[in-house]
């Protein structure tokens, strides 16, 4: 449809990756690789709401940075083809910078707000009548003469992207009607991604060295793109331009990126807890403190791929190192597991 628009209401920071990103990005569900289990559902919904002639139902999609949510966000829009407005829950302020977000939009558009666990509560609350009765609940003026207003609204569909589901309120949480959980990806999905993207930039590369680069992006596309311009730089420097096992193991070596994807703080949080606090428990913002990191960064970021591997445990007394944990690093596990204090 021509007149489809993808507009962004907030600027967002533009790295050097961002347009490298956006050419990987697919563009429908047929190109996207892995989440099986979300695209089989997505499939299903935005196949009944066609057939139905109506605007999707507000979707929740949840999970650790980089694994896809906003690329899913932008295919659901092509999919059902209608725009995509796309903000951000910090940048929405006020709740007029969401009543001006919410009476621009056309029926069925998407809006996608990422980061949605981060939206002012003030903000929450005008958006609890918009999802739900499509209305836009305003009090004009002040004082004695303040009055309600109700303003209809177009049917829409909000798309959220958290990587905190518990953040939100419970009664935004009941508005979405479907809500997916995104995982990190097989290692078969993550090497097919590395070939796609190789395949898109033009750059010649062996099935082993695909799967090298893979299994070293902790299961995270985003990840896996950003090893990959790396591994063909030190191709082209250091070799003959072709990815191969060896090339990407001796380029992810140099960036210091071990056998399973652990980089420097990855190691340094465990090595923290392990050599500063006797294997744990020790609390997040200790071990944050400690290594100089944001506490947020550090759940958000490093924690859910260290608890995936087995090598961290979250207890209510704090972050445990397990001897799995040990192992990788080259030390000896406590005899009779790790240190734990008596309870009280
Ligand atoms: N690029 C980043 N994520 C992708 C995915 N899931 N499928 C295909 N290409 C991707």
């Amino acid at each position: 449809m021509s007149s489809r628009k993808r507009e962004m209401l907030s600027p967002s920071p533009r790295t050097e990756e961002t347009p490298f990103e956006e050419t990987l990005r697919p563009q429908r569900l047929d190109e996207y690789i892995g989440q099986e289990r979300v695209k089989a559902n997505l499939r299903i919904l935005i196949e009944a709401a066609r057939h139905r002639r109506e605007p999707l139902d507000h979707i929740l999609l949840y999970g650790p940075p980089g694994l896809g949510k906003t690329t899913l966000a932008h295919i659901i829009a092509n999919e059902m083809g209608v725009n995509i407005k796309i903000t951000a829950g910090p940048a929405v302020e006020r709740q007029g910078d969401l009543a001006a977000i919410l009476t621009n939009l056309r029926r069925g558009d998407i809006l996608f707000v990422d980061e949605v666990h981060r939206l002012p509560r003030a903000v929450e609350e005008i958006l609890y009548p918009a999802m739900e009765d499509f209305a836009l609940d305003l009090i004009i003026g002040k004082g004695p003469a303040a009055r309600n207003i109700r303003l209809d609204l177009p049917r829409f569909t909000v798309i959220g992207a958290t990587t905190r589901p518990a953040l939100l309120s419970s009664p935004l949480r009941d508005r979405f009607g479907a809500i997916f959980r995104l995982d990190f990806y097989e290692l078969a999905a993550m090497t097919e991604i590395v070939k796609r993207a190789a395949r898109i930039l033009n750059v010649p590369v062996e099935e082993d060295g695909a799967r090298e680069i893979a299994r070293r992006a902790r299961g995270t596309p985003r990840i896996a793109n950003r090893l990959l311009r790396r591994v063909r730089d030190y191709a082209q420097v250091r070799a003959d331009g072709t990815i191969t096992r060896e090339v990407a193991r001796q380029a992810l070596e140099l960036l210091d990126i071990d056998e399973l994807g652990l980089d420097e703080v990855d190691r340094r949080v465990l090595r923290t807890i392990i050599q500063k606090f006797g294997g744990g428990p020790v609390g997040l913002e200790t071990i944050a403190a400690a290594i100089s990191e944001e506490a947020d960064t550090i759940m958000d970021v490093y924690e859910p791929y260290l608890l995936q591997l087995g090598f961290l445990e979250r207890t209510p007394r704090g972050r445990v190192a397990t001897p799995l944990a040990y192992e990788h690093l080259g030390l000896v596990p406590p005899a009779g597991g790790s240190h734990q204090p008596p309870l009280l």
